[in-house]
């Protein structure tokens, strides 16, 4: 008997686009920014042989609260994640998207989930999935900064290569800015410096 992957609905796209849309009418950058993840992550999913619907879902969602207030959006999360996002409460955005994935949507594909949750900073043993999501939120056609134009054609050459100059770049931004560093931007960076130069 023919088995059929019914892990993402037929109109789960449409419908995300739809909320996504209508979300945004009012803030125009916000809208185009989802529009040219999108974009991005369909492209690099399709280079990595990644099933592109699931790149899209993530890519429709990972911004769905990125202008809410944070402090509603603490209501919405479980003690362990606020604790731990405490100082950089603007990064609550991906957990509550992901939430809603899973509540509203029932994507139960962790992959998906977890995508959607740590597009901000990544974290350590990410999937391809998660590691396109993140890379197209940094280096889709409306970011601008020192190198991007480089990474985005990294990204295509090398996915972990690129993430890992991608994080690069972030941490130094950061320092640069004397913002809060979280540890899972380190933890990452750390984790594929390993990967090139091994435990030393
Ligand atoms: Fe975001
Ligand atoms: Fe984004």
């Amino acid at each position: 008997m023919m088995t059929v992957n019914r892990s993402l609905k037929p109109f789960i796209i449409d419908d995300l686009k739809q909320q996504v849309i209508t979300k945004y009418q009012e803030s125009p950058k916000r809208l185009q920014h989802i529009y040219n993840v999108v974009d991005t992550a369909i492209k690099l999913a399709n280079h990595y042989g990644i099933d592109s619907r699931r790149a899209e879902v993530c890519a429709w969602a990972h911004d769905l609260n990125r202008d809410d207030d944070p402090q509603l959006l603490a209501q919405q999360l479980d003690f362990k994640i606020l604790k731990s996002y405490i100082n950089v409460p603007f990064a609550y955005h991906g957990f509550v998207a992901a939430n809603i994935l899973k509540k509203d949507y029932h994507i139960d594909d962790l992959e998906i989930l977890k995508a959607v949750a740590y597009h901000t900073f990544g974290k350590p043993q990410m999937s391809n999935l998660a590691k396109i999501i993140l890379l197209a939120d940094k280096t889709c056609a409306d970011r601008e900064y020192e190198g991007v134009e480089t990474l985005r054609k990294l990204s295509f050459e090398d996915l972990d290569l690129a993430l890992w100059q991608c994080i690069y770049s972030l941490i130094e931004y950061h320092e640069k800015n004397n913002h809060f560093i979280h540890e899972d931007l380190l933890n990452l960076y750390q984790d594929l410096k390993e990967k090139y130069y091994g435990k030393n």
